[in-house]
């Protein structure tokens, strides 16, 4: 079966990335899911979101072969009706995770009982990575290359300039 990844993904992480790389090896087919509809105040545009993904994936062709970056408005479930049979994958990192991601899990499964989540643990380098946290430090001229690409944090740089 396929799984699907879905996330707000502003920006992709090496955190995201590892956990596509992954989950590639496993699933015949992996669509990562760039969500528009999130409660998060984005600081790229949806484009700009898949467009940095599809650009890590498209870093790795053994991965590539087996990825797909969509991007999709509304419910998640009905994503997954529309794209599936799959199951929704998400990652997990420190504890801290746990509550939201299971509540999310739940909710998805009360709205549509065919969908299913299965969560994968975060690397250990990945379990303090946010995009939230690496927005800030870039955004106060931090070094964010080792928790982004070369090109992400190229993004981040412009996008940041012209704010
Ligand atoms: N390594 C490092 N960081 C990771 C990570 C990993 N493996 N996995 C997640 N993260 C980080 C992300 O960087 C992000 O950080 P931030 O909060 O600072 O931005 C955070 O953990 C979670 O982000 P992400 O994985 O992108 O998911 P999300 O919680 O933003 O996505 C959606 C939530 C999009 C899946 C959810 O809002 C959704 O399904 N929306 C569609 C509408 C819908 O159906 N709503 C009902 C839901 S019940």
């Amino acid at each position: 079966m396929k799984a699907i990844y879905p996330g707000t993904f502003d920006p992709v992480t090496h955190g995201h990335m590892e956990i596509i790389r992954r989950a590639a090896l496993i699933f015949p087919k992996l669509i990562v899911a760039v969500a528009e509809d999130t409660t998060k105040k984005t600081l790229f545009s949806l484009n700009e979101r898949a467009d940095m993904l599809r650009n890590e994936v498209s870093c790795c062709p053994k991965v590539a072969k087996r990825v797909q970056v969509m991007h999709f408005a509304g419910l998640l479930v009905d994503f997954v009706a529309a794209n599936g049979p799959a199951v929704v994958l998400r990652g997990l990192r420190a504890a801290a995770d746990f509550e939201y991601e299971f509540q999310m899990a739940y909710m998805n499964n009360k709205i549509d009982s065919a969908v299913e989540t299965l969560f994968m643990p975060a690397n250990e380098a990945s379990h303090f990575i946010s995009s939230r946290f690496v927005k800030e430090m870039a955004r106060l001229d931090g070094d964010v290359t080792q928790f982004v690409s070369e090109n992400v944090a190229m993004k981040l740089r412009s996008k940041l300039l012209c704010q």
